[in-house]
């Protein structure tokens, strides 16, 4: 097993890029399952999850050939199922039941049970398919989905989930009839998804919104498609030059995707100028305490609080951070403790009391977020931390370490026989 081992404080100083989003990657790499030819991605990061899908759509009986591109060839599906040991290591490996009931009208994926940021089920994801004509079984941990047709539906989602109207738009695209979906998550990756089915010739309208209309069409064709920069990462780097003190300018940046953050991170008084897909950032004052509520997009994402914290934890004064998507999302905390960090947690709030010093420790990554906090509080901590567990982080920040270095960080990778 890796380890991260980390030398503050370094001010990030230099160019940096932002690379192609992970979550708009997964669902639109499961959506070729939708149409026979090759289909053409770029802009794919090189992470683990992407390889874990890549496995997955083999798995079903698509040819994969991943160089710079990704190129997805869908002729005879083999099977229909995601098996448990893929969908353990991810949960996205559930995007594939939304195509898969739509092209082939059946699928067998395994639940996905919980994860490290809460219990997460998929209920509104088999509620929706249920509403739309198909029978739902679970048998022994998997889910079976079978529809002799699959029709339009006008459904209102209980809670806003992310891959859950990705999933049901994917089965909608080729279903008999219109289907209206409400309460939808407005996710640009949601967007994104919706305009690539777009231009494989569904008729979508309102992503981005609060309601999606689908009106089934009888067959889909691939179309080339770069995926949308990765707007959790662009943030990341942003909170990295705000704790460290520094300067980067950033480019593939998403602004457009960030407007709730950006507007945040300037109440702490780092100064951020946009232009175009070119963002430069840098904190010369303290750091202010702001209070921040996450909430799905375009509130701030849930997916930035970890990192939000660990900037708090050494601003001036007290911030409030409240949790409302995952129940179980502040097990960074204890591990910013041990840092030196002064935060209380009581339910989905936290009470964050800024110190002005934290100090390099042992630590140990918990989830993909909860690390790029650890590996963001160790750039502006004094001393070296050991970030353990690291292939966390290696799900969602492509070549992390490479791209920190170029601008100031002291970070190694080595192999920890013991963690
Ligand atoms: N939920 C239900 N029932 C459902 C679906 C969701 O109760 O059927 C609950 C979840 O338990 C959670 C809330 O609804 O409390 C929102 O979950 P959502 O379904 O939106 O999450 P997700 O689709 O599984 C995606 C991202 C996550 C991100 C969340 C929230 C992908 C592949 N994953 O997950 O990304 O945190 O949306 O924005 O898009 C990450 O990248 O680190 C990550 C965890």
């Amino acid at each position: 097993m890796e380890k991260l081992i980390i030398k503050g404080p370094t001010p990030l100083r230099g160019d940096i890029r932002v690379s192609g989003a992970k979550n708009a990657a997964l669902p639109i790499m499961a959506s070729a399952l939708l149409a026979s030819g090759t289909h053409k991605i770029t802009g794919t990061p090189h992470l683990r999850d992407i390889s874990t899908m890549i496995e997955l759509l083999k798995h079903i009986g698509a040819a994969v050939e991943w160089n710079d591109e990704i190129n997805i060839t869908v002729d005879k599906l083999n099977v229909d199922e995601a098996p448990y040991d893929l969908v353990k290591t991810m949960r996205a490996s559930v995007l594939v039941l939304g195509p898969l009931v739509g092209h082939l009208k059946h699928a067998k994926v395994s639940l996905p049970g919980g994860c490290a940021i809460g219990a997460r089920p998929i209920d509104q994801h088999l509620k929706a398919l249920e509403a739309m004509g198909a029978k739902i079984q679970l048998n022994e941990g998997y889910v079976e989905v079978r529809a002799k047709e699959l029709h339009g539906a006008n459904f209102t989602f209980d809670i806003v989930t992310v891959t859950g109207t990705e999933n049901i738009m994917m089965a909608a695209v080729l279903a008999d009839g219109k289907t209206i979906l409400n309460n939808v998550a407005k996710e640009p990756e949601v967007v994104d998804l919706a305009n690539h089915l777009r231009d494989m010739g569904a008729d979508i309208t309102g992503a981005g919104t609060d309601k999606i209309t689908i009106n089934g069409v009888a067959k889909l064709k691939p179309h080339p498609h770069h995926i949308i920069p990765d707007r959790i990462e662009a943030a990341t780097l942003l909170m990295a030059a705000g704790i460290t003190g520094g300067q980067l300018t950033i480019s593939n940046f998403p602004s457009s995707m960030l407007d709730t953050a950006i507007d945040k991170l300037r109440s702490t008084g780092m100064e951020i100028t946009i232009d175009g897909d070119i963002v430069h950032v840098e904190r010369n004052g303290t750091l202010k305490s702001v209070d921040m509520t996450t909430a799905p997009h375009p509130g701030f994402a849930t997916d930035l609080q970890a990192q939000f914290m660990a900037l708090m934890s050494m601003a001036s004064g007290t911030s409030i951070i409240t949790e409302t998507i995952f129940e179980n999302r502040f097990m960074h905390v204890p591990e910013l403790i041990r840092m030196g960090a002064n935060i209380n947690v009581d339910g989905g709030i936290s009470v964050i009391k800024g110190v002005k010093s934290l100090k390099g420790a042992p630590v140990m990554a918990t989830d993909l977020r909860a690390s790029a906090s650890l590996v963001i509080a160790a750039l502006a901590a004094e001393g070296t931390t050991e970030i353990q567990r690291i292939y966390h982080l290696d799900r969602g920040y492509e070549k992390i370490e490479d791209k920190l270095n170029l601008v100031g960080a002291d970070i190694v990778r080595t192999e920890n026989k013991v963690g």
